[in-house]
């Protein structure tokens, strides 16, 4: 099934862009705010790291979401975009102190804190300035997201976080520290997730560990499950929406929140994916010894997923409905990985077919580089063509 693309009106844009569809953006925002306002105290915050256009922050800003950044580029993105600071969260295994000084400048809700040493900086540098830093102390829970291992993050073997067995000993230091204040905790165990069950076992998991802080009589008014909602990369028009029902009503049933409890989701890929795609134009269509080659003018240094996860976006001709033929679609950059997909099954192409590379809209943009001195792809919306 072809989508609707309005090609007549990308006559005028230089491709490779990024292409997306506001109205759907719009429809996803309203389904997670539905969905998550089932339940009392669920607060989603938008993951930025998958798309920090300037247009789509406000756009989520104005439907009332959070944000949840990981760097003090995406701090100064979301308070340029108007997010107010009590519902900016600010994640990241490195902090540079000038990052942190922004955060405590902003006031912003909670530093997720990764390590000792880094609480050590935080309540240092909170001191300097005479502040209380929230901060909520990112848990590795040992979870198995069964996700692509570029894209896990909670297991014992990953960098992030702070290991179960060292978190009471975390948790004392910060009480004895003055410029902190320990509001709760924090876990993400990866991304892409598509089952239910690792989202459960991370609620299991985390349960056992209320019960073990609540024995000691330890306070937790925050706690925050991360993002890694998956969505689908190979039917995208059949689930423009991702499982948003299915996904908080996960964690309604097994996660045991107290009454005052607050539960924080960072949701990134879920939010924005769907809307947006890479438009592309095929430079030449080129008949190899035992192949033919579709080379578009977009390469992996506008879109990196495939090269570096092995990803697959959905490959689309827009300007052709001729009958299907076999092609490899690649990307105009001096790299064999610079590869859209091998075997596609296209309707006949041409020169200047436009072509879409679909859920492209999470870590697409973002990930861009400008590898072969190429230009940045810009972002073009559908609600600002004329
Ligand atoms: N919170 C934390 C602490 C994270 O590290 C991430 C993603 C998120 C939330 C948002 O996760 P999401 O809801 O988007 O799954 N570039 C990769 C994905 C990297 C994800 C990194 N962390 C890709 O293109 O697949």
């Amino acid at each position: 099934m072809k989508t609707n693309f309005p090609i007549d009106k990308f006559k005028e844009i230089r491709t490779p862009f990024y292409y997306y569809d506001v109205e759907l953006l719009q429809k996803t925002l309203d389904t997670i705010n539905s969905e998550s306002q089932k339940y009392e105290n669920y607060h989603v915050h938008y993951a930025v790291k998958a798309n920090a256009n300037e247009k789509i922050l406000k756009q989520i800003n104005k439907n009332g979401l959070g944000c949840d950044c990981v760097s003090g580029g995406e701090v100064q993105a979301c308070l340029d975009a108007g997010f107010t600071s009590n519902k900016i969260v600010f994640a990241g295994v490195g902090k540079a102190d000038w990052e942190i000084n922004l955060g405590l400048d902003a006031e912003i809700f909670c530093f997720n804190v990764e390590s000792i040493p880094e609480l050590e900086v935080i309540n240092e540098l909170a001191k300097a300035k005479n502040k209380v830093a929230k901060i909520a102390l990112r848990v590795n829970p040992n979870v198995d997201a069964h996700t692509h291992h570029y894209i896990t993050t909670g297991l014992n073997e990953n960098k992030f976080g702070i290991n179960m067995e060292q978190l009471d000993d975390v948790i004392n230091e910060a009480a004895n520290m003055e410029n902190v204040e320990f509001i709760g905790l924090h876990f993400h165990i990866g991304s892409q997730i598509e089952e239910m069950e690792p989202f459960m076992n991370l609620s299991n998991r985390i349960n056992e560990l209320q019960e073990k802080f609540e024995a000691k009589g330890i306070n937790i008014k925050v706690i925050n499950v991360g993002g890694g909602l998956g969505v689908d990369y190979v039917t995208p028009d059949e689930n423009q929406i991702p499982d948003f029902k299915s996904y908080f009503a996960t964690f309604n049933k097994y996660l045991k929140l107290r009454p005052d409890q607050e539960l924080h989701f960072e949701l990134g890929r879920a939010v924005v994916c769907q809307a947006g795609s890479l438009i592309s134009k095929a430079l030449y269509v080129k008949e190899g010894a035992s192949k033919k080659f579709v080379i578009l003018d977009a390469g992996m240094s506008d879109l990196i997923r495939p090269a570096l996860y092995e990803a697959h976006h959905v490959i689309q001709n827009l300007s052709s409905d001729q009958e299907l033929e076999t092609y490899d679609v690649v990307g105009p950059i001096c790299e064999s990985s610079d590869c859209f997909g091998k075997d596609e099954k296209l309707n006949k192409t041409k020169r200047g077919d436009y072509f879409a590379l679909r859920s492209a809209g999470a870590y697409g943009q973002i990930m861009a580089c400008q590898y072969n001195c190429r230009t940045l792809p810009v972002g073009i919306y559908s609600d600002e063509l004329i």
